[in-house]
């Protein structure tokens, strides 16, 4: 069995590449126009639904292809200040348009004329090396910074796209908004770097970008990322069974995805569940088994998230759990004792800001198994 673990053909948590990335096809040819032309994009969707495995892809995918253009990442899940921006934003910047670590030191004495970077180089100085800035210089000539990677094009004759993952953490800064306006100041007259600016708040970037009052309006092509079609899911899960000696039919195969709503991290981890459940031959009963399993695992994580509910946003949460779909009409408000409208209003907020259900397009839960958890554990549906 241990064996069998180590060769599941399913991943759910990390960056989907190669045969464990499937479809977008659409997406892909679209980001690829866009980093080819030049445009900046904004790429938005729920937790999990895979677009830093999109980015990944569209840039490896063109890297061997045309080396003129270069890609740069940042991933800010660990920043929460300005100054580690800008020292991650230096540091990753030299990393992808030179090589050797001399040419790094030499490259910085050309590039900078106010600030000075303090490099500091691990055992092995090709690749592990931090860069330091001081914030006092920083703030007397951030353009040296903002800049830089329309500075470097310029100097080395490339083109760049910058990407930025869970770009939402920039609201973790002293003053986002001031922030904001420094990056768009100067990053729309680059006409040799874009920017591929990405994350999971959809309702902050959705504010950020598409709110006429903020610097960031109008900035790029703003894509928002769609759930993968049961259709690509059934042929990406026949086809993995079928490369591992197993064999599961269509019906079940669309059975996995409609259970886990077409989620691309939730279809991967129950198709690994069932995946390891089957020996030859899949079946239903091997799927609800594989499901039951997901359920309990979760059982602990699920129950905290529930006991931090008020009994409105439960009885709401119980509601959608049941497709209702006037929540604010009178007859639903007394048949799951929500208050008044004014409270479903609020609870619908706060459940959004605990990131529990979405409700841009129709309100759905963003994790499809805590909405299973509820129904068949909780209430008992
Ligand atoms: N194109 C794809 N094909 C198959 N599975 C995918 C695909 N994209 C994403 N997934 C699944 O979804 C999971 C999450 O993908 P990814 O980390 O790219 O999403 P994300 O939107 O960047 O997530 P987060 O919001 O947490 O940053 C992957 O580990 C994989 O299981
Ligand atoms: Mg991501």
């Amino acid at each position: 069995m241990e064996n069998d673990r180590d060769k599941a053909p399913f991943m759910f948590g990390k960056i989907a590449s190669g045969p464990d990335f499937t479809n977008r096809e659409k997406e892909t040819t679209q980001l690829l126009q866009n980093f080819h032309v030049g445009i900046n994009t904004i790429l938005i969707s729920p937790r999990r639904w895979g677009k830093s495995s999109l980015v990944k892809k569209v840039t490896e995918h063109q890297l061997n292809k045309n080396k003129n253009i270069r890609y740069c990442f940042i991933d800010l899940f660990n920043i929460r200040t300005e100054q580690e921006f800008y020292e991650a934003y230096v540091k990753e910047l030299i990393l992808v348009t030179s090589t050797k670590w001399e040419e790094r030191i030499g490259q910085a004495k050309k590039l900078f004329k106010k600030i000075i970077p303090q490099f500091t180089f691990g055992v092995n100085p090709e690749n592990e090396f931090s860069v330091g800035l001081d914030w006092k210089e920083i703030k007397k000539a951030p353009e040296e910074i903002l800049n830089l990677a329309e500075t470097i094009c310029k100097a080395k004759k490339i083109k760049l796209v910058v990407c930025i993952d869970e770009f939402q953490n920039i609201s973790f800064f002293d003053d986002p908004l001031a922030f904001q306006k420094k990056l768009r100041a100067h990053w729309q007259h680059h006409k040799l770097t874009s920017y591929c600016l990405y994350g999971s708040k959809r309702h902050m970037l959705m504010e950020l970008f598409s709110s006429p009052s903020k610097p960031f309006y109008k900035f790029g092509d703003v894509m928002y990322l769609e759930k993968i079609k049961e259709q690509y899911w059934i042929s990406f899960i026949k086809k993995r069974f079928r490369e591992t000696g197993k064999n599961i039919a269509s019906e079940q195969a669309a059975h996995i995805a409609q259970a886990m709503e077409n989620h691309p991290y939730f279809v991967q981890q129950l198709s690994q569940q069932v995946w390891l459940l089957t020996y030859k031959e899949c079946t239903n009963k091997i799927i609800d088994r594989a499901l039951q399993n997901l359920l309990e695992h979760s059982t602990i994580l699920y129950q905290r998230e529930t006991d931090n509910l008020s009994n409105t946003q439960l009885n709401l949460l119980k509601a959608l759990c049941e497709n209702v779909k006037q929540l604010s009409s009178a007859e639903t408000i007394q048949h799951y004792k929500l208050g008044t409208s004014a409270n479903v209003i609020r609870s619908k907020e706060a459940l959004e800001n605990k990131e529990i259900i979405d409700s841009i397009g129709g309100i759905e839960f963003i994790d499809p198994l805590y909405k299973t958890w509820l129904k068949r554990v909780y209430f008992k549906i």
